[in-house]
């Protein structure tokens, strides 16, 4: 007899979880972007975290989810401003599991619970795919600079404005 998946669970960010999810950002690029990013690119990319405090403050200032299997934190994302996704990353044990999907649903009704009738990403290359199967279109290629290596991401952006909009005919 097969065996069900745990239940992802959401709950919001709080200042403590800042070392947990900065070991989670670091793993998730370390474990799952080797394929499209070279280990120096990586390197830079998970040195956003190391200054905890700096990490600490994006985290706070945008609206951040975290998501827990049995308790455990597994993963995270936040919104910035109304409609932008700004970080989505799961740990390399946890995925598979609909963890980011839960995060991706959490997030899209919060931005329209703001009032966005679109949300854009600007998604690592690793991550195109999975922004594409849930409706986000490559709007544009992108070249960013971190510590000194060049990233490439590309923009994609999702139409929010349906008929589960707050306020909209139903
Ligand atoms: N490519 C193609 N399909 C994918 C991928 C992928 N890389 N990842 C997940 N999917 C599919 C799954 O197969 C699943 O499909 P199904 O519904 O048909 O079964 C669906 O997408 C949902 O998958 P989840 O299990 O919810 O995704 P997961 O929890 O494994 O996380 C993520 C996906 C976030 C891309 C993870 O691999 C990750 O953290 N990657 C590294 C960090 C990263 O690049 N984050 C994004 C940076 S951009 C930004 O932050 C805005």
């Amino acid at each position: 007899m097969g065996q069900s998946l745990p239940k992802v669970a959401l709950r919001p960010y709080l200042a403590q979880d800042t070392p947990m999810l900065a070991a989670i950002f670091a793993a998730s690029i370390e474990g799952l972007t080797g394929d499209d990013y070279s280990e120096t690119q990586q390197q830079a990319w998970a040195g956003a975290a190391d200054d905890e405090e700096k990490f600490g403050k994006r985290l706070a200032t945008a609206l951040t989810l975290v998501a827990t299997l049995e308790g455990s934190p597994v993963g995270f994302a936040s919104l910035k401003g109304a409609d932008h996704i700004d970080m989505l990353y799961v740990h390399p044990a946890a995925v598979g599991q609909g963890v980011a999907a839960s995060l991706c649903d959490a997030l899209e009704k919060l931005a329209k619970g703001r009032g966005a009738r679109s949300l854009t990403v600007d998604a690592s290359d690793n991550a195109a795919e999975f922004f594409a199967r849930r409706g986000y279109e490559a709007m544009q290629r992108n070249t960013v600079s971190v510590s000194g290596e060049w990233l490439a991401n590309t923009t994609m952006q999702k139409k929010l404005d349906d008929a589960t909009r707050p306020g909209a005919p139903r």
